[in-house]
């Protein structure tokens, strides 16, 4: 049986695509495996968000170069190829195949097809059939598993790459999607996790919306949690917000990218909506579920933010009061209109806005970790701890908690109380 090594950088969508390339591979004979010196294809599904991102292609090849079997393929997919998939071929020799994220159904054949006489492969086109088409039902799953359920972006955030990488919006049928979702229970999925680079703005079934395909697949008998990401604020609909009063398998929590604090900044970014506006929505994911944890993305040093800008950014959090956080340096990336403005803020600055704003951040995720010492809830348990016996999974608020529990727990919900809270982690008893 050929073996199958796969390396995922980036979003979950792309932990999504991994899974979805590995079950496509697998029902031709390739057994996944997790060392790279041992397999005959070596996938590294790749992320162009930042630059940072982008060049961890190239110390991932740096090291597969050394331990791979002499004739071992190696393929590039995700966005990286998408982006710039010629220009990766020029910059490594390593890579036979690069595949873009709405061509990787074609893997199979490709990898079946390929000659290193006939030179080296791209696919990298937006073709006209859909994927998920062509792909096999999920053949595997982690408790914790992951569907697609919209995919794209026509938002065209100044700053951003995606709706270059991923193409226009496109959101699959709530049959198919709750077909796949069946598959993944079977499989052993506990809770998914619907996924979309603009999640909210699904519009797969007329007159319907995102709310609706929740309460659909929590029909299903054996799927216990659902939760979603990422969402658009100005694209919230009330239908959905009220899905997290009537529909107890969603889980009460809600990643809400505001990006910045400051109206002019948001402008700059050509995001769709108002500090004000976003508190609106905030408010009202509160009213109906008052307990609620709330998660962003913020990006610091847009081009000409000042510091004044920056501040309203950490007013803004210290109203919201966010349960966890992402936040990154603004990355120039090639082709964004954002690269291209002037007033670039130097690095420097950059870092020291960062840093002042992850402080704040990790002081408010330490505080909303604490305030669960003593509570009960379920978590479910989906990973070995760092330590043997301990097991780790995830609190209705989608915090890591670590608990006491021999492996053949994994995949289990059980009843933990929080013992213990750091900014990072729980640490809780599994009680009887
Ligand atoms: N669709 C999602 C986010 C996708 S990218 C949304 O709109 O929220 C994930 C995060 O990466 C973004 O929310 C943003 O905070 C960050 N990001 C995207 N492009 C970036 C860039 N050029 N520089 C720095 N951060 C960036
Ligand atoms: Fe990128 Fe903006 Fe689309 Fe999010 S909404 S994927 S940040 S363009
Ligand atoms: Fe990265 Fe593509 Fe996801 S650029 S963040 S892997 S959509």
């Amino acid at each position: 049986m050929p073996k199958l090594f796969i390396k995922t950088f980036g979003c979950q969508m792309n932990v999504y695509d991994s899974a979805r390339m590995r079950d496509a591979l697998s029902v031709h004979g390739f057994k996944e495996t997790e060392e790279p010196d041992k397999a005959d294809v070596i996938l590294v599904n790749t992320c162009h968000i930042r630059e940072k991102a982008s060049e961890k292609l190239f110390s991932e090849l740096g090291r597969l170069a050394q331990l791979k079997k002499k004739n071992a393929l190696v393929v590039v997919a995700g966005c990286v190829v998408q982006a710039d998939g010629a220009e990766i071929l020029r910059r490594s020799k390593l890579i036979d195949i690069a595949v873009g994220p709405q061509n990787y159904h074609q893997l199979p054949e490709l990898i079946a097809k390929y000659n290193r006489k006939n030179g080296r492969v791209i696919q990298a086109d937006f073709p006209a059939e859909s994927k998920f088409d062509y792909l096999p039902d999920p053949q595997k799953s982690s408790a914790a598993a992951f569907l697609a359920v919209q995919e794209g972006c026509d938002h065209f955030c100044s700053y951003c790459v995606v709706p270059y990488t991923r193409g226009c919006e496109y959101s699959r049928p709530m049959k198919e999607i709750v077909a796949e979702a069946k598959a993944l229970v079977k499989a052993g999925a506990k809770e998914i996790m619907l996924l979309g680079q603009n999640v909210n703005g699904w519009h797969g079934d007329e007159g319907k919306d995102l709310g609706d395909v929740i309460r659909e697949v929590a029909k299903i008998r054996g799927l216990k949690r659902i939760r979603y990401t990422t969402s658009y604020p100005s694209e919230m609909t009330q239908n959905l917000i009220d899905a997290h009063k009537d529909t107890p398998k969603l889980m009460p929590y809600i990643h809400l990218p505001i990006q910045s604090g400051n109206d002019r900044v948001l402008k700059a970014m050509n995001r769709q909506y108002t500090v004000k506006e976003y508190e609106k929505i905030v408010a009202k994911f509160r009213k109906v579920r008052p307990d609620i944890a709330i998660s962003s993305d913020f990006i610091v040093g847009f081009p000409g933010e000042t510091e004044a800008e920056f501040e309203d950014t950490l007013r803004l959090v210290e109203r919201v009061g966010y349960a966890s956080s992402y936040s990154f340096k603004f990355s120039a990336r090639p082709g964004t209109p954002a690269s291209l403005m002037k007033n670039q803020i130097p690095e420097d600055v950059k870092t020291k806005r960062l840093m002042k704003l992850q402080a704040l951040l990790l002081k408010q995720q330490k505080a909303f970790n604490e305030a669960t010492v003593g509570k009960e809830f379920d978590v479910l348990l989906t990973e070995k701890g760092k330590v043997r016996g301990q097991l780790v999974g995830y609190s209705p608020y989608l915090q890591g908690t670590v608990v006491k529990a021999p492996v053949k727990m994994l995949g289990e919900i059980v009843r933990v109380k929080v013992t213990g809270a750091s900014a990072t982690a729980l640490k809780g008893e599994i009680v009887k």
